[in-house]
Protein backbone atom coordinates (compact mmCIF):
# COMPACT_ATOMS: atom_id res chain seq x y z
CA UNK A 1 0.00 0.00 0.00
CA UNK A 2 0.54 3.66 -0.97
CA UNK A 3 2.53 5.09 2.06
CA UNK A 4 3.25 8.87 0.43
CA UNK A 5 0.84 10.66 -1.30
CA UNK A 6 1.10 13.75 -3.48
CA UNK A 7 -1.44 15.97 -1.33
CA UNK A 8 -3.95 17.93 -3.81
CA UNK A 9 -4.24 21.67 -2.11
CA UNK A 10 -7.19 23.64 -2.35
CA UNK A 11 -7.22 27.36 -0.93
CA UNK A 12 -9.84 28.79 0.86
CA UNK A 13 -11.22 31.35 -1.09
CA UNK A 14 -13.01 33.51 2.48
CA UNK A 15 -10.63 32.95 5.16
CA UNK A 16 -11.42 34.32 8.50
CA UNK A 17 -9.53 37.85 7.98
CA UNK A 18 -6.61 38.43 10.24
CA UNK A 19 -8.82 40.95 12.63
CA UNK A 20 -11.19 38.26 13.14
CA UNK A 21 -8.94 35.68 13.72
CA UNK A 22 -7.01 37.69 16.28
CA UNK A 23 -10.16 37.83 18.54
CA UNK A 24 -10.96 34.57 18.16
CA UNK A 25 -7.28 33.93 19.36
CA UNK A 26 -7.37 36.11 22.44
CA UNK A 27 -9.39 33.68 24.38
CA UNK A 28 -10.17 30.46 22.02
CA UNK A 29 -10.93 27.84 25.06
CA UNK A 30 -10.89 24.31 23.44
CA UNK A 31 -12.70 22.57 20.95
CA UNK A 32 -15.00 25.84 19.87
CA UNK A 33 -12.90 27.42 17.23
CA UNK A 34 -11.41 26.09 13.70
CA UNK A 35 -9.30 27.08 11.44
CA UNK A 36 -9.46 27.46 7.66
CA UNK A 37 -8.53 23.92 6.17
CA UNK A 38 -8.86 20.19 6.79
CA UNK A 39 -7.19 17.25 5.24
CA UNK A 40 -9.20 14.65 3.92
CA UNK A 41 -8.24 10.86 2.50
CA UNK A 42 -10.11 8.12 0.85
CA UNK A 43 -9.94 4.78 1.45
CA UNK A 44 -11.40 1.81 -0.46
CA UNK A 45 -10.19 -1.96 -0.76
CA UNK A 46 -10.49 -1.36 -4.28
CA UNK A 47 -7.46 1.62 -4.06
CA UNK A 48 -6.02 1.48 -0.76
CA UNK A 49 -5.40 5.48 0.52
CA UNK A 50 -6.27 7.97 -2.72
CA UNK A 51 -7.49 11.30 -3.23
CA UNK A 52 -5.51 13.22 -0.46
CA UNK A 53 -6.44 16.66 -0.24
CA UNK A 54 -5.92 19.81 2.04
CA UNK A 55 -9.17 22.09 1.51
CA UNK A 56 -11.66 24.54 2.89
CA UNK A 57 -12.71 23.58 6.14
CA UNK A 58 -16.12 23.00 5.95
CA UNK A 59 -19.41 20.21 5.85
CA UNK A 60 -19.04 16.99 4.55
CA UNK A 61 -21.90 14.80 2.79
CA UNK A 62 -23.24 12.11 5.08
CA UNK A 63 -25.25 9.20 3.76
CA UNK A 64 -27.65 8.01 6.20
CA UNK A 65 -26.47 4.87 5.54
CA UNK A 66 -23.32 5.23 6.77
CA UNK A 67 -21.29 2.77 8.27
CA UNK A 68 -20.59 4.80 11.72
CA UNK A 69 -23.57 6.41 11.76
CA UNK A 70 -24.60 2.35 13.09
CA UNK A 71 -21.97 0.56 14.28
CA UNK A 72 -19.50 3.67 15.45
CA UNK A 73 -16.58 2.04 13.62
CA UNK A 74 -14.22 5.76 14.29
CA UNK A 75 -10.96 6.40 15.86
CA UNK A 76 -8.99 9.56 16.87
CA UNK A 77 -6.23 11.37 17.82
CA UNK A 78 -5.10 14.48 19.78
CA UNK A 79 -1.84 16.41 19.20
CA UNK A 80 -0.64 19.84 19.28
CA UNK A 81 1.59 22.45 17.35
CA UNK A 82 3.30 24.97 19.32
CA UNK A 83 4.94 28.72 18.82
CA UNK A 84 8.81 28.36 20.11
CA UNK A 85 10.14 31.80 21.07
CA UNK A 86 11.82 32.45 17.59
CA UNK A 87 9.00 31.96 15.84
CA UNK A 88 9.33 28.48 14.84
CA UNK A 89 6.72 25.89 15.02
CA UNK A 90 7.01 22.37 16.72
CA UNK A 91 5.06 19.25 16.68
CA UNK A 92 5.38 16.79 20.03
CA UNK A 93 5.72 13.25 20.00
CA UNK A 94 3.77 13.19 16.03
CA UNK A 95 5.31 9.14 15.64
CA UNK A 96 3.88 8.39 18.85
CA UNK A 97 0.12 9.57 17.68
CA UNK A 98 0.78 7.99 14.02
CA UNK A 99 1.23 4.60 15.71
CA UNK A 100 -1.24 4.70 18.70
CA UNK A 101 -3.35 5.88 15.31
CA UNK A 102 -2.78 2.45 13.65
CA UNK A 103 -3.09 0.43 16.78
CA UNK A 104 -6.37 1.75 17.66
CA UNK A 105 -7.42 1.01 13.66
CA UNK A 106 -6.16 -2.48 14.18
CA UNK A 107 -8.10 -2.69 17.08
CA UNK A 108 -11.69 -1.72 15.60
CA UNK A 109 -10.88 -3.69 12.80
CA UNK A 110 -10.50 -0.88 10.38
CA UNK A 111 -8.06 0.24 7.40
CA UNK A 112 -5.05 1.12 9.28
CA UNK A 113 -3.49 4.51 7.61
CA UNK A 114 0.16 4.16 6.85
CA UNK A 115 2.11 5.98 10.07
CA UNK A 116 4.43 8.44 7.32
CA UNK A 117 0.80 9.58 5.63
CA UNK A 118 -0.58 10.22 8.83
CA UNK A 119 2.69 12.60 9.88
CA UNK A 120 2.81 13.80 6.22
CA UNK A 121 -1.40 15.09 6.78
CA UNK A 122 -0.51 16.68 9.90
CA UNK A 123 2.73 18.55 8.70
CA UNK A 124 0.69 20.05 5.39
CA UNK A 125 -2.21 21.15 7.70
CA UNK A 126 0.51 22.93 10.19
CA UNK A 127 1.74 24.65 7.64
CA UNK A 128 -1.42 26.18 5.78
CA UNK A 129 -2.87 26.98 8.68
CA UNK A 130 0.52 27.67 11.28
CA UNK A 131 -0.78 31.86 11.60
CA UNK A 132 -3.64 30.08 13.91
CA UNK A 133 -1.29 28.90 17.04
CA UNK A 134 -2.78 31.17 19.22
CA UNK A 135 0.55 33.36 21.02
CA UNK A 136 -1.66 33.16 24.49
CA UNK A 137 0.44 32.05 27.48
CA UNK A 138 -0.37 27.97 27.24
CA UNK A 139 -1.60 28.58 24.15
CA UNK A 140 -1.21 25.74 21.11
CA UNK A 141 -2.97 24.32 17.92
CA UNK A 142 -4.98 21.33 18.79
CA UNK A 143 -4.91 18.69 15.92
CA UNK A 144 -7.24 16.45 15.30
CA UNK A 145 -7.23 13.30 13.21
CA UNK A 146 -10.31 10.71 12.94
CA UNK A 147 -11.38 7.95 10.77
CA UNK A 148 -14.83 6.13 10.49
CA UNK A 149 -16.15 3.91 8.43
CA UNK A 150 -18.05 5.44 5.25
CA UNK A 151 -19.11 2.68 3.88
CA UNK A 152 -22.81 2.22 3.18
CA UNK A 153 -24.02 -0.48 4.20
CA UNK A 154 -25.64 -2.19 7.36
CA UNK A 155 -24.03 -5.37 7.77
CA UNK A 156 -22.49 -5.94 10.63
CA UNK A 157 -18.78 -6.02 9.42
CA UNK A 158 -15.75 -4.13 9.34
CA UNK A 159 -16.78 -1.56 6.31
CA UNK A 160 -14.30 -1.43 2.73
CA UNK A 161 -14.34 2.40 2.72
CA UNK A 162 -12.67 4.88 5.63
CA UNK A 163 -12.51 8.27 5.49
CA UNK A 164 -9.41 9.97 7.49
CA UNK A 165 -9.42 13.73 8.00
CA UNK A 166 -7.80 16.18 10.37
CA UNK A 167 -8.94 19.63 11.78
CA UNK A 168 -7.41 21.71 13.72
CA UNK A 169 -8.42 24.18 16.61
CA UNK A 170 -6.76 26.42 18.50
CA UNK A 171 -6.86 25.84 22.24
CA UNK A 172 -6.16 27.25 25.49
CA UNK A 173 -7.01 25.80 28.81
CA UNK A 174 -9.06 22.95 28.53
CA UNK A 175 -10.72 23.50 32.16
CA UNK A 176 -13.18 26.23 32.40
CA UNK A 177 -11.33 29.38 33.02
CA UNK A 178 -7.65 27.56 33.02
CA UNK A 179 -8.99 26.11 36.77
CA UNK A 180 -5.88 25.97 39.26
CA UNK A 181 -6.96 22.33 39.99
CA UNK A 182 -10.18 20.04 39.54
CA UNK A 183 -12.52 18.18 41.34
CA UNK A 184 -13.31 14.64 40.52
CA UNK A 185 -15.83 12.60 41.07
CA UNK A 186 -15.74 8.92 41.80
CA UNK A 187 -17.85 6.88 39.61
CA UNK A 188 -19.74 3.66 41.44
CA UNK A 189 -22.07 2.56 38.86
CA UNK A 190 -20.42 3.40 35.45
CA UNK A 191 -16.73 1.84 34.36
CA UNK A 192 -15.29 2.64 31.17
CA UNK A 193 -13.45 -0.05 30.02
CA UNK A 194 -13.50 -4.35 30.93
CA UNK A 195 -10.61 -6.46 29.73
CA UNK A 196 -10.42 -7.55 26.27
CA UNK A 197 -12.45 -4.43 25.42
CA UNK A 198 -11.28 -1.12 23.24
CA UNK A 199 -9.96 0.75 26.53
CA UNK A 200 -6.82 1.08 25.18
CA UNK A 201 -8.48 2.15 21.87
CA UNK A 202 -8.90 5.67 20.85
CA UNK A 203 -12.08 5.39 19.71
CA UNK A 204 -14.95 7.67 20.03
CA UNK A 205 -17.10 4.90 21.82
CA UNK A 206 -15.06 4.81 24.88
CA UNK A 207 -15.90 8.31 25.12
CA UNK A 208 -19.80 7.96 24.36
CA UNK A 209 -19.97 5.51 26.89
CA UNK A 210 -18.03 7.47 29.75
CA UNK A 211 -20.44 10.50 29.22
CA UNK A 212 -23.29 9.55 31.44
CA UNK A 213 -20.65 9.14 34.00
CA UNK A 214 -19.01 12.42 33.23
CA UNK A 215 -22.50 14.28 33.90
CA UNK A 216 -22.99 12.31 37.21
CA UNK A 217 -20.07 14.22 38.00
CA UNK A 218 -20.93 17.90 37.05
CA UNK A 219 -24.32 17.09 38.35
CA UNK A 220 -22.15 16.76 41.08
CA UNK A 221 -20.44 19.86 40.78
CA UNK A 222 -16.91 18.17 39.55
CA UNK A 223 -14.78 18.64 36.63
CA UNK A 224 -14.09 15.09 35.65
CA UNK A 225 -15.16 11.92 36.46
CA UNK A 226 -12.65 9.04 37.98
CA UNK A 227 -13.29 5.13 36.80
CA UNK A 228 -12.52 2.04 38.55
CA UNK A 229 -11.75 -0.82 37.22
CA UNK A 230 -14.33 -2.87 35.88
CA UNK A 231 -13.93 -6.41 37.39
CA UNK A 232 -12.98 -5.27 41.23
CA UNK A 233 -14.70 -1.65 40.96
CA UNK A 234 -11.65 -0.73 43.02
CA UNK A 235 -8.99 0.16 41.41
CA UNK A 236 -8.52 3.87 39.78
CA UNK A 237 -8.12 3.80 36.02
CA UNK A 238 -8.27 6.62 34.47
CA UNK A 239 -10.87 9.81 34.20
CA UNK A 240 -12.89 10.64 31.53
CA UNK A 241 -10.55 11.98 29.04
CA UNK A 242 -7.44 12.08 30.38
CA UNK A 243 -4.68 9.79 32.67
CA UNK A 244 -3.63 10.28 36.27
CA UNK A 245 -0.71 10.27 38.38
CA UNK A 246 -0.25 10.18 42.70
CA UNK A 247 2.65 12.10 44.23
CA UNK A 248 3.57 10.47 47.51
CA UNK A 249 5.59 11.63 50.49
CA UNK A 250 8.62 9.89 49.81
CA UNK A 251 8.68 11.48 46.41
CA UNK A 252 7.77 8.85 44.18
CA UNK A 253 4.74 8.59 41.93
CA UNK A 254 2.39 5.97 41.27
CA UNK A 255 -0.02 5.51 38.22
CA UNK A 256 -2.51 3.07 37.08
CA UNK A 257 -0.19 0.17 35.17
CA UNK A 258 -1.41 0.12 31.32
CA UNK A 259 -2.99 -3.15 30.56
CA UNK A 260 -5.52 -2.62 27.71
CA UNK A 261 -8.45 -0.76 29.98
CA UNK A 262 -7.00 2.42 30.11
CA UNK A 263 -5.63 4.74 27.50
CA UNK A 264 -1.64 4.22 26.72
CA UNK A 265 -1.11 8.61 27.33
CA UNK A 266 1.87 9.89 25.07
CA UNK A 267 1.70 12.68 28.04
CA UNK A 268 1.71 10.46 30.50
CA UNK A 269 4.98 7.74 28.66
CA UNK A 270 6.61 11.45 28.48
CA UNK A 271 6.13 12.03 32.38
CA UNK A 272 6.86 8.91 33.43
CA UNK A 273 10.25 9.26 31.18
CA UNK A 274 11.32 12.70 32.50
CA UNK A 275 10.49 11.70 36.33
CA UNK A 276 12.71 8.77 35.90
CA UNK A 277 15.51 11.20 34.53
CA UNK A 278 15.39 13.93 37.61
CA UNK A 279 15.24 10.39 40.12
CA UNK A 280 11.75 10.08 40.77
CA UNK A 281 10.81 6.09 41.64
CA UNK A 282 7.90 5.75 39.49
CA UNK A 283 5.63 2.72 40.15
CA UNK A 284 3.21 1.76 37.49
CA UNK A 285 1.08 -0.33 39.79
CA UNK A 286 -3.09 -0.84 40.76
CA UNK A 287 -3.96 1.95 43.47
CA UNK A 288 -7.59 1.54 44.81
CA UNK A 289 -10.01 4.21 45.63
CA UNK A 290 -9.97 3.10 49.32
CA UNK A 291 -6.10 3.67 49.53
CA UNK A 292 -6.41 6.89 47.94
CA UNK A 293 -8.83 7.94 50.40
CA UNK A 294 -6.34 6.40 53.38
CA UNK A 295 -3.00 8.90 51.98
CA UNK A 296 -5.15 11.73 51.42
CA UNK A 297 -6.25 12.00 54.68
CA UNK A 298 -2.85 10.86 56.10
CA UNK A 299 -0.45 12.98 54.67
CA UNK A 300 0.82 9.86 52.54
CA UNK A 301 -0.14 11.03 49.33
CA UNK A 302 1.30 14.77 48.28
CA UNK A 303 -0.39 15.79 44.87
CA UNK A 304 -2.28 14.05 42.48
CA UNK A 305 -2.83 15.30 38.84
CA UNK A 306 -4.63 14.55 35.41
CA UNK A 307 -2.31 14.66 32.29
CA UNK A 308 -3.33 14.56 28.97
CA UNK A 309 -2.49 16.21 25.61
CA UNK A 310 -5.45 18.63 26.38
CA UNK A 311 -5.91 18.61 29.56
CA UNK A 312 -1.80 19.10 29.81
CA UNK A 313 -0.94 18.93 33.39
CA UNK A 314 -4.18 19.66 36.06
CA UNK A 315 -3.81 19.19 39.30
CA UNK A 316 -6.34 17.39 41.44
CA UNK A 317 -7.84 19.29 44.24
CA UNK A 318 -10.50 17.46 45.83
CA UNK A 319 -12.43 13.80 45.66
CA UNK A 320 -15.64 13.27 46.12
CA UNK A 321 -17.94 9.77 46.35
CA UNK A 322 -20.98 8.50 47.35
CA UNK A 323 -21.08 9.64 51.11
CA UNK A 324 -17.66 10.90 51.37
CA UNK A 325 -15.24 13.85 50.30
CA UNK A 326 -11.61 14.23 50.48
CA UNK A 327 -8.87 16.79 49.82
CA UNK A 328 -5.36 16.46 48.47
CA UNK A 329 -2.66 18.40 50.12
CA UNK A 330 -3.65 21.94 50.32
CA UNK A 331 -5.92 21.41 46.95
CA UNK A 332 -3.38 23.78 45.44
CA UNK A 333 -0.88 22.47 42.55
CA UNK A 334 2.05 20.64 44.17
CA UNK A 335 5.72 21.21 43.70
CA UNK A 336 6.51 17.88 41.64
CA UNK A 337 3.46 18.52 39.48
CA UNK A 338 4.61 22.24 39.09
CA UNK A 339 7.96 21.21 37.59
CA UNK A 340 6.89 18.37 35.78
CA UNK A 341 4.66 20.82 33.70
CA UNK A 342 7.04 23.34 33.48
CA UNK A 343 9.97 20.51 31.55
CA UNK A 344 7.44 19.30 29.70
CA UNK A 345 5.94 22.47 28.56
CA UNK A 346 9.25 23.85 27.94
CA UNK A 347 10.49 20.90 25.31
CA UNK A 348 7.08 21.02 23.80
CA UNK A 349 8.02 25.09 23.38
CA UNK A 350 11.50 24.68 22.37
CA UNK A 351 13.09 26.75 25.70
CA UNK A 352 14.26 23.17 27.65
CA UNK A 353 16.39 20.84 25.59
CA UNK A 354 14.67 18.23 23.56
CA UNK A 355 17.45 15.75 24.66
CA UNK A 356 15.26 12.54 23.51
CA UNK A 357 14.68 13.59 19.93
CA UNK A 358 10.55 14.25 21.12
CA UNK A 359 10.01 17.48 18.80
CA UNK A 360 10.08 17.96 15.20
CA UNK A 361 10.91 21.50 13.98
CA UNK A 362 8.98 22.18 10.80
C1 LIG B 1 -6.60 14.58 24.39
O1 LIG B 1 -6.04 14.79 25.46
O2 LIG B 1 -6.12 14.93 23.31
C2 LIG B 1 -7.85 13.88 24.36
O3 LIG B 1 -8.12 13.22 23.43
C3 LIG B 1 -8.77 14.09 25.45
C4 LIG B 1 -10.06 14.54 24.98
C5 LIG B 1 -10.30 15.92 24.68
C6 LIG B 1 -11.08 13.55 24.74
Amino acid sequence: TTTNLDFEFEAHTNPVSDADRAVLLANPGFGKVFTDHMVVIKYSVEKGWHDAKVQPRGPIQVDPAMAVLHYAQEIFEGLKAYRTPDGAVTLFRADENARRFRESAERMAMAPLPEELFLQSIRELVKIDEKWIPEIEGGSLYLRPFMFASEVFLGVKPASEYLYMVIASPAGAYFKGGAPSVTLWVSEHYTRAAPGGTGAAKCGGNYAASLVAQKEAIGHGCDQVVFLDAVENRYVEELGGMNVMFVMDDGSIITPPLGGTILPGITRASLLTLAREQGIEVREERYSIDQWKADAQSGKLREAFACGTAAVLTPIGQVRGNGYEFMIGNGGPGIVTEKLRAELGGIQRGTVPDTHGWVERL
